[in-house]
């Protein structure tokens, strides 16, 4: 019982995280690209990402913990291993190195502009790569479960 419960925790935080991510891959960054200065652009960008990183940061944390539990159930396999090395990188990102990214590409020299049209594009395609890899680890998840 209590098994079934931790992969429902699992699969609904799964669903709400990589489908924020794909909403943000496919939705929100074609309309920042749209934006008509770069400041618009830039606090368009910091508001979705501000409110996405706390839910993203929440349903992680479920995730894992749940994970950890299905794992202590179900024991390790290639499938787990390719969810943890996603969830991995993904809570690495969230809980630290995005800050410094972020802060890095932000920031200009005095008196330089921010290239927000590279900026973005580079994003729009790091947003990519990682929903890609968010989609092997849902198919691993569902290979390890019913394999
Ligand atoms: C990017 C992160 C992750 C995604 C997208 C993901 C996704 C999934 C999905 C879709 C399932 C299949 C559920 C089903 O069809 O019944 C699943 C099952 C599972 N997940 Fe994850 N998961 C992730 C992270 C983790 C982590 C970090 C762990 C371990 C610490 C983990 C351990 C497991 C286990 C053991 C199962 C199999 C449960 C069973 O055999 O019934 N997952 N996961």
């Amino acid at each position: 019982m209590l098994y079934v419960v931790a992969l429902i925790i699992h699969v609904i935080a799964v669903i709400i995280w990589i489908g924020g991510v794909a909403f943000v891959t496919m939705i929100t960054f074609p309309m920042i690209q749209r934006g008509s200065s770069s400041l618009e652009q830039v606090m368009m960008f910091q508001g979705v990402e501000h409110r996405f990183s706390k839910i993203a940061k929440a349903m992680v944390i479920l995730v894992g913990l749940s994970g950890l539990y299905l794992i202590n159930e179900k024991g390790l396999n290639v499938g787990a291993w390719i969810m943890i090395f996603v969830w991995a990188l993904y809570a690495s990102l969230l809980f630290g190195l995005e800050k410094i990214i972020f802060k890095k590409i932000f920031t200009t020299p005095a008196g330089e502009e921010l290239d927000t049209k590279k900026i973005f594009f580079i994003l729009q395609v790091f947003h990519w790569v990682i929903l890609a890899l968010s989609f092997s680890a849902v198919a691993a998840g569902i290979w390890t479960a019913h394999y």
